[in-house]
């Protein structure tokens, strides 16, 4: 596939610290997040994160989140305003990613940024992704770690299925705790405005910001995060979403009591489902399913951002 020999490394002091080291020599790592596997570079390095670009094919107009492992090192590269103070504090360490002013000095690659004037930033919670940022002692711009348009990994064998030989490491520590992306805030308007549901359910962030937020509502959530492409997350096969009945050359996907060949929750537990999303797309990808059938999705909770990917990767491609 690849030029590279991607090592497989454990979350031992001598795994978190080789990682760190190819990291800080301008090499890209893919490492464990509570929400997904994301592909690490350094975000001062311009180099370091065009590797990134190549090893997924991204479209280059598409901006990175920035990994941090405290408040402070936050609120050097961004300007925190009361409303992301206050998101900071309910919910970081956590699945939540706020769009925040760029500091002019922050020096952070345009790379990035995609030249916009805004970084999205999150603190990762989770004992690994914690000791590799504070080893690193660098900003770490990292997306998913999968192949661009392909399903997001919540496993670094899934890592490796999309992108070995491409990158220079995968740090596995197992499957991700919550299993979908961070729920994206932009805090540069007033009110705040949802970008993309996620790991984070908005119910929560509406109680915390007593209601307003910009996109919370029934309508589809505008697209102005440039990485809200309409196909996304999408595995191999078909999908028809909403779907009790499975028609005789589909497999079916199964959610609380509607049984399928493979379930997300056969408990109707939305957590559960989120967390085994990703890693159920991977198994129907790896058993060649052509057509896809997938059971009603409560749209409450984390149901919100688990629609969200599922009809992304319905979509027309
Ligand atoms: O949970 C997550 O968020 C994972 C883990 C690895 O942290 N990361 C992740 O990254 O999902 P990625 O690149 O797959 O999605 C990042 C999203 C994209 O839709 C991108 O357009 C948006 O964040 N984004 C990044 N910077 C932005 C900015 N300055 N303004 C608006 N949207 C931005
Ligand atoms: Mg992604």
């Amino acid at each position: 596939m690849g030029d590279t020999t991607t090592q497989r490394l454990f979350p031992d002091d001598e795994g978190i610290g080789r990682a760190a080291e190819i990291l800080g020599r301008g090499g890209i790592v893919a490492f464990p997040t509570e929400t997904v596997y994301g592909l690490g570079a350094n975000a001062r390095d311009g180099v370091a994160v065009a590797k990134i670009y190549q090893a997924k094919g991204r479209p280059a107009f598409n901006p990175l989140i920035v990994h941090l492992p405290t408040l402070a090192a936050v609120a050097r590269l961004c300007i925190m305003n009361d409303t992301a103070r206050q998101l900071a504090q309910a919910f970081w360490p956590g699945p939540l990613t706020l769009v925040l002013p760029l500091k002019a000095d922050a020096e952070i690659s345009r790379l990035v940024t995609a030249g916009l004037d805004t970084l999205a930033v999150r603190i990762p919670d989770g004992a690994v992704a914690q000791a590799l940022l504070r080893a690193v002692n660098a900003p770490i711009a990292a997306p998913s770690a999968n192949p661009s348009g392909r399903i997001s990994a919540t496993t670094a064998d899934h890592v490796l299925a999309g992108l070995e030989g491409r990158i220079d490491a995968v740090l596995d520590a197992g499957p991700c705790e919550v299993g979908i992306e961070s729920t994206i805030v932009d805090c540069t308007v007033t009110p705040p405005a949802l970008l993309r549901a996620g790991g984070l359910p908005l119910e929560a962030l509406s109680a915390c910001l007593g209601g307003d937020l910009i996109g919370a509502s029934e309508d589809p959530i505008a697209p102005k995060s440039p990485g809200q492409l309409t196909s996304h997350y999408a595995p191999r096969g078909t999908l028809r979403l909403n779907v009790k009945l499975a028609e005789a050359d589909e497999v079916m996907l199964g959610f609380a009591e509607i049984e399928g060949d493979l379930t997300l929750s056969a408990s109707g537990d939305l957590t559960e489902a989120a967390a085994s999303l990703f890693e159920r797309l991977h198994q129907l990808d790896a058993r060649g399913a052509k057509r896809i059938a997938v059971a009603p999705i409560p749209r409450h909770g984390l149901g919100l951002a688990i629609n969200d990917r599922l009809e992304r990767a319905a979509a027309d491609r």
